[in-house]
């Protein structure tokens, strides 16, 4: 891969590292940073990695105004041989495209953005953390700067990434959680940015979150907009059901969004002969099998979220209980499987590690 020329301006002073035990998500973030500008007429311009440090905007910047910006998350991962492991960045390259191309936003070359990922990770090698269940969250996202206050794409943008050393996304850990099924509101419909990493659609999911949590509750399982009938996913995961021995998933639609754990989970199950079928799936149906005792298992994924179990979920006043409230025996063998993978513990027969 080309080794993309990029100014390096390193920071005089270091900020105290928190303790690697006991990190909760996205709260710490390391000594450095990386932009790039765009500016019509030009493109991308300008690739540097500098001091991590406050942005001095426009308050006219079209992204406080329109949301025009997309996001990712991925993670970088310590070996015990101390080599730094990327999982799949490339898929996440390539939909920061796609949601770009959503979002009117100009394209990025992808090889640029991992190489110089992969500088950024280099400089701030030290923030990368070892305890278990921790690991270097990604979070690269573009926002729109041109100040102006027509509603059109923006003329200009900035890429940014920055990293933040991080332990489990849920306060339950690999624990199983709690979800609510949303009846009132809804996630996104097809046709709209469902399918995009933008930051509209986490920003209308709050509301229902706030309800849900109050309730007890971790997360909201989205139904489809039209018949709000069909599961679609989870706030921040996609979700996966274990009927009488078939692992289930809504299929891509359009509004649910193509997760990279969603299509590594789908990829090692089909490895290991499990049958997996990507289909529609009724609220209805979920509710009649966990009735029938056949719900064997409900499990989320996500890059922060991981694997994630479901042990109940909450669907018109009933608190249906998925395998006796415990982690499934398929959820811990994939958990062990992807994260063993990720680590350079387990071999990657699909070749999805790449070293920094
Ligand atoms: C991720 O899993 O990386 C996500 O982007 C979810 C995020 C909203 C925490």
């Amino acid at each position: 891969m080309t080794e993309y020329k990029i100014e390096i301006n390193l920071s005089s002073s270091r900020k105290q590292k928190p303790s690697f035990d006991s990190l909760e998500f996205g709260k710490n973030f390391t000594d450095h940073m990386f932009i790039v500008d765009y500016t019509r007429g030009i493109g991308w311009h300008d690739p540097r990695i500098v001091p991590y440090q406050p942005l001095t905007l426009d308050p006219a910047c079209m992204v406080f105004h329109y949301g025009q910006t997309v996001f990712e998350g991925l993670k970088a991962y310590l070996t015990q041989e101390e080599e730094v492991l990327l999982f799949r960045p490339e898929k996440n390259m390539e939909r920061l495209n796609r949601s770009n191309d959503r979002l009117c936003i100009p394209q990025i070359d992808e090889d640029l953005a991992l190489s110089a990922l992969k500088q950024l990770i280099n400089v701030d090698r030290e923030w990368i953390p070892n305890a278990p269940g921790t690991s270097l969250y990604i979070r690269p996202f573009v926002i729109a700067t041109e100040p102006y206050l027509g509603v059109a794409p923006s003329g200009r943008y900035k890429f940014i990434i920055i990293l933040s050393p991080v332990g489990a996304y849920y306060k339950e850990g690999i624990n199983p959680v709690k979800i609510a099924v949303e009846r009132q509101y809804v996630r996104a419909a097809i046709g709209g940015t469902g399918n995009a990493k933008t930051a509209g659609n986490y920003a209308g999911s709050l509301k229902a979150q706030e309800v849900a949590e109050k309730a007890g509750y971790s997360q909201v399982l989205w139904l489809d907009s039209k018949e709000n009938h069909y599961i679609e996913e989870v706030g921040s995961m996609n979700i996966f059901f274990k009927i009488n021995g078939e692992v289930v998933t809504p299929a891509l639609n359009g509004s649910i969004l193509e997760g990279v754990t969603r299509d590594s989970i789908i990829q090692l199950l089909k490895h290991w002969n499990v049958p997996v079928t990507e289909r529609k799936i009724s609220i209805d149906e979920i509710y009649q099998a966990q009735k029938d005792g056949i719900l064997e298992e409900v499990f989320g994924t996500g890059t922060a979220a991981v694997i994630s179990p479901v042990g109940e979920f909450f669907w018109q006043n009933e608190k249906l209980v998925v395998n006796g409230g415990k982690t499934g025996e398929l959820s811990k063998k994939l958990y062990d499987t992807l994260t063993g993978i990720q680590l350079g513990t387990v071999p990657d027969p699909f070749g999805w590690t790449v070293k920094v």
